[in-house]
């Protein structure tokens, strides 16, 4: 049975509002499950947690659910989710702790292809250790993080090697697994910000060989919520700042002061959500969600390829590299016009695209396109259609021709 996109769209009550939305990349509309997960929570006696009455064993129960949750959305162990406010929060929280214990013979890999979230907390935080910072470079033509400058890169003083399961800003996957392959080799720990993969793609974070795996919630149809996953024997090594009577076991010790109940029950049913995209019937929901992301990874590829192929048969539009296998995001341009103008306009038409660097700074610096605007930003996610890509190919051609849809 192929992806139905319209039962899929059904279960996104803003998309009643009409507008079209490839922003996905930088936050996707919420599930109505999800939606209704966080209300029912607020609108319920929850307490906070203990075991000495219902109303705080609920809360605790919302914990262990959401850890399960996440773990089976990206193949972790429960027991070493760690939740926080965002992606960005969490990445400091790992490298200030990492760093305390470097000094000026350490050194920290980080990529050129990063969201600014896996770069400025290592950078800061070798800076502040006296540590070396070395930088993987991307081919600027193709888009491409080339695994073997890691061969060089990596050396036995490598404390982290940090890098992006997925580029926000055009979709390139890097050879995650075979990078991780060379840290280890070196005994360096491998930090992954799976926060644009894990909308788009089965995640396995064994697979991917990441020591640490980041995702925020609010990519992939949750709540503004994010998740550190780690194998519960590395976080044992670590040994964050914390209150003196906050809990010292793993993961908690992880989390400071009281978490996002509500938020949490959001991200349980997200990916209760994304389990039942595919109709399948599989026993575990693990394995409906890989099932449904196999799906809808098959059916975004396809609407995402006649966008990239729509776009690039405009005259005046400038595509930016589009490696192969990527996430359904492309970054391009309307020569005639500054990103942001073209981003109003395309606004103004109820249709939602990003336009700048999304912090993905260090590409827009390399690429020398940070101070003229950056890019526009289109990304696919599973409740887009064909007809929408139509849409939006129609208002970016009038742009490029110097004429407006309005
Ligand atoms: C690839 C990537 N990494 C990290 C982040 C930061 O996530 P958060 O907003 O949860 O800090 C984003 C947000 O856009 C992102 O796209």
């Amino acid at each position: 049975m192929g992806f139905d996109v319209e039962r899929v769209r059904a279960a996104y009550p803003a998309l009643a509002e009409g507008f079209v939305h490839f922003d996905g990349a930088a936050g996707t509309l919420v599930a109505g499950p999800v939606a209704d997960a966080i209300t029912a929570t607020l609108r319920s006696a929850v307490g906070n947690r203990t075991t000495v009455f219902e109303a705080g064993r609920r809360a605790g129960a919302i914990v262990a659910t959401a850890r399960e949750a996440v773990a089976d959305l990206v193949g972790g162990d429960p027991a070493g989710v760690v939740f926080g406010s965002s992606a960005t929060a969490l990445t400091y929280l790992v490298a200030r702790t990492l760093s305390t214990t470097w000094n000026e013979r350490d050194e920290v890999v980080v990529s050129r292809l990063d969201h600014d979230a896996n770069v400025r907390p290592w950078v800061q935080a070798a800076e502040r250790a006296g540590a070396t910072v070395r930088w993987a470079e991307f081919d600027a033509a193709t888009g491409e993080l080339s695994t073997g400058q890691y061969a060089d890169l990596v050396n036995p003083q490598t404390r982290v090697v940090a890098v992006t399961a997925a580029s926000n800003a055009i979709g390139t996957r890097p050879d995650v697994a075979a990078i991780a392959k060379i840290a280890h080799a070196h005994g360096a720990l491998v930090y992954v910000d799976g926060v644009h993969a894990t909308a788009h793609v089965p995640t396995n974070v064994a697979e991917l060989g990441a020591d640490f795996y980041v995702t925020s919630a609010y990519k992939w149809s949750g709540p503004h919520l994010a998740a550190c996953v780690a194998a519960p024997a590395t976080w044992e090594l670590m040994t964050p700042d914390k209150l003196m009577p906050a809990p010292d076991t793993v993961p908690d010790r992880f989390e400071f002061g009281t978490l996002s109940f509500e938020l949490l029950s959001g991200i349980t049913a997200a990916v209760d959500h994304l389990a039942s995209l595919d109709p399948g019937d599989a026993p575990t929901r693990r394995e409906r969600v890989l099932a449904s992301m196999s799906s809808a990874h098959a059916y975004t590829s396809g609407v995402f390829e006649a966008l990239v192929t729509g776009l690039r048969a405009i005259n005046g539009v400038t595509v930016m590299a589009a490696p192969p296998g990527r996430c359904p995001t492309v970054s391009f341009r309307v020569d005639a016009e500054a990103p942001a103008a073209t981003a109003t306009a395309l606004g103004d038409q109820g249709i939602c695209v990003y336009s700048g660097d999304y912090y993905a700074y260090e590409y827009f610096q390399s690429t020398g396109l940070r101070d003229s605007g950056g890019g526009v930003r289109a990304s696919v996610y599973h409740y887009n259609t064909a007809a929408e890509v139509d849409r939006l190919l129609e208002a970016v051609e009038n742009r490029a021709k110097g004429e407006d849809n309005q």
